[in-house]
């Protein structure tokens, strides 16, 4: 399989594209600044993607992919065109392309309005808006099979290969174990067409799909 993701440079993207590669897969990793992405080997291909571009422009880099990855953001620097419409480009591109695995990397609670005053949430509303947004177009217009990954908060701390999943409540992640359930996701179809929440906990990454 060829997969791209969009958003490699990132803390997430990173070891996303790492752990996909090390599964065997060909891995296109798409950052506006591709020297940033620090997984190498003869596996990845790094390819520079600006999600300002337009939708054609985006389905030039996706041609050829069996699956795709969102997991960019801009750090609340550039939420409308980054974390929501560049988002909805990405899917609309990887639909145009026939591609039929889209992966969206969202946030915890972001489809629940009404949970955005829970603590740790009540300082992220125009994000929270952003996401909503970008969860529901795909939600909405992606017809096969998507999923949304929702995580709490994310953490550097070492991952401990444990989570919960369908979470009611706040928690956190820590990076890996995110990356890790990402790409374990990839050929689950029990979350196909799938919001799945997320944070810490007890079942092994595997066992909980
Ligand atoms: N922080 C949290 O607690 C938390 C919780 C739940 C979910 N999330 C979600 O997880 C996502 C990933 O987190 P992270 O820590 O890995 O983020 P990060 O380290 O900030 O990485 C963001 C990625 O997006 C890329 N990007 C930003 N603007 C772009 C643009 N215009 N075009 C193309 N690529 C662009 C960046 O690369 P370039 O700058 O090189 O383009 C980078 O690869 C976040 O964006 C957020 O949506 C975060």
């Amino acid at each position: 399989m060829k997969i791209f993701v969009v958003g490699a440079s990132g803390r997430v993207g990173n070891l996303l594209t790492a752990i996909l590669a090390e599964n065997g897969y060909e891995v296109y990793a798409g950052a506006r600044r591709p020297e940033n992405i620090s997984a190498s080997g003869e596996l990845i291909h790094k390819v520079t993607l600006d999600l300002h571009a337009n939708v054609a422009e985006i389905g030039q880099v996706l041609n050829g992919m069996d699956a795709v990855y969102f997991v960019a953001g801009s750090r609340g620097h550039d939420l409308l065109q980054t974390d929501a419409f560049g988002a909805v480009k990405v899917t609309q591109a990887t639909q145009a392309n026939g591609i039929d695995r889209f992966i969206l990397l969202s946030s915890l609670f972001a489809t629940e309005p009404s949970h955005w005053d829970l603590p740790g949430l009540a300082d992220l509303t125009d994000y929270n808006i952003a996401k909503y947004f970008a969860d529901t177009w795909v939600i909405d217009n992606f017809k096969t099979n998507y999923t949304i990954l929702q995580p709490a908060t994310l953490t550097e701390d070492a991952g401990t290969g444990k989570i919960t999943i369908n979470v009611t409540d706040g928690g956190k992640n820590p990076i890996e174990d995110v990356a890790e359930t990402l790409a374990t996701m990839l050929n689950k179809p029990v979350t196909y067409r799938k919001i799945v929440t997320m944070h810490s906990g007890n079942t092994p990454i595997a066992a909980a799909f």
